[in-house]
């Protein structure tokens, strides 16, 4: 079947997708709450369960939808049965269902085990060993090409050998948990994830008509059922959450945006789209690595007064923090990001600054805001970091690159 084709089907069985999703997600929910798996809303005043892990249900449509799409693209080969079948091609696709399977199983299991951090940093790195065999069997290319300004000193390429792939491995790991760590407040974790789907989409189409158009095909395939079922999910996890999405979702999204950049041979583009949460998870470093302390929950404080979100904070004894921690809060407050304020609590010797998230970070410079707007404040930086990412890609590149 053609690319025209293969894409009707591919959009045809995605609606699909949406539909079941919208169906499911209500009829699980008793279900989900009897499990025990539902969380309260923090931003809210009300005490009703909400079913956590509803991304569960958005990644296994998501798998059946491309179970059923598997053979289209292969449609001119099956009835012949000749050598010219793209064995490799088929090797691509399981694989890259098999890593995603895998993450939505261990999402699960996070979501019902509640696992440790260093858990959360070691299952996907795991995930990701048959997606880096195929790699390795199908391409191996490990060559990049040096910038223009550092050619005279490093040449016009390097091979980075195994490095690439420790990079790739590392990109999965940063992709799984990057979107759980901007996440909290309705609709937050769904939005950026369809923001970024939909600017992948984007950038596949553009590139369909250059060489690489069978990786940018292989990609499209993987992210038109994704926007579809992420659609579904939004629906019910938008102000005010009926269903909360759970580590299941954002593993399984980051895993999706992982393999297509990888297999896709575009993850240095991707890392483009995904600025904010690369600035999110540099700013929460010293938190995640626990430099500085870092609560349960950083989400931010619901003021029921005013019905709007506030900073949230942490804070210690000053002598008790370590030096590494000191520094990075001084520097912090050097360049404004965060709000600090020394000499607080009872004997006076506390620091208190706001949680290192983006969250905490719009809300310093504009005020309390509702949950809504916050929400589409956080997805107004995703757009406009996506049309960025477009410039940087498009334009900036020349500067660079030939
Ligand atoms: C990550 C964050 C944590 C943040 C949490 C929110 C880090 C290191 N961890 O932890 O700071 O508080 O996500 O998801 O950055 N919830 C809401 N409203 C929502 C979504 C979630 O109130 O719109 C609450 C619910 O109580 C829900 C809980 O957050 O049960 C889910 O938290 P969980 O995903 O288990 O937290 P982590 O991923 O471990
Ligand atoms: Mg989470």
């Amino acid at each position: 079947m053609d690319l025209f084709w293969s894409l009707v089907v591919n959009c045809f069985l995605s609606l699909c997708g949406y539909l079941l999703t919208v169906r499911l997600i209500p009829t699980f929910k008793p279900m989900l709450i009897k499990a025990n798996l539902y969380g309260l809303d923090l931003c809210k005043t009300s005490k009703d369960k909400i079913p956590e892990s509803a991304g569960v249900i958005c990644g296994c449509v998501f798998l059946v939808v491309i179970f059923f799409f598997i053979p289209v693209p292969f449609t001119q080969f099956l009835t012949r049965h000749g050598s010219d079948f793209p064995h490799y091609e088929l090797v691509e696709l399981i694989t890259a269902l098999l890593s995603i399977c895998c993450m939505v199983l261990l999402g699960f299991a996070d979501d019902v085990l509640d696992l440790r951090w260093r858990h959360k940093l070691l299952l996907p790195t795991v995930a990701t060993l048959p997606l880096l065999m195929v790699y390795y069997v199908n391409y191996d290319l490990t060559t990049v090409i040096v910038p223009k300004p550092l050619r005279p000193l490093i040449g016009y390429d390097i091979d980075l050998g195994c490095l690439y792939y420790v990079y790739m491995g590392m990109t999965v790991v940063f992709c799984t948990n990057a979107i759980n760590i901007l996440a909290g407040i309705n609709g937050l974790e769904v939005g950026q994830a369809l923001i970024l789907a939909v600017s992948l989409v984007v950038f596949n189409f553009i590139e369909l008509s250059g060489d690489c158009w069978k990786a940018h095909r292989f990609s499209l395939f993987f992210m038109i059922p994704f926007i579809g079922v992420c659609l579904a999910l939004l629906r019910y996890n938008w102000y005010p959450a009926r269903a909360f999405v759970g580590d299941t979702f954002c593993y399984f999204a980051g895993m999706t945006f992982a393999v297509v950049g990888i297999l896709g041979h575009f993850s240095k583009t991707m890392m483009l789209f995904f600025l904010p949460q690369i600035f999110n998870f540099v700013y929460s470093a010293p938190q995640i690595f626990l430099l500085v302390p870092c609560p349960r929950h950083r989400i931010p404080v619901f003021n029921s007064k005013i019905d709007k979100l506030e900073t949230s904070v942490w804070s210690c004894k000053k002598k008790d923090s370590n030096l590494l921690g000191r520094i990075v809060v001084k520097l912090f407050h050097v360049l404004r990001l965060i709000r600090m304020k020394e000499g607080v609590g009872e004997d006076g010797e506390y620091i208190e600054c706001n949680n290192f998230t983006l969250i905490n970070l719009v809300l310093k410079f504009r005020g309390p805001l509702h949950e809504k707007t916050l929400t589409l404040h956080l997805l107004g930086i995703q757009v406009v970091s996506s049309a960025l990412a477009f410039l940087i890609r498009y334009q900036l590149v020349k500067l660079f690159y030939d």
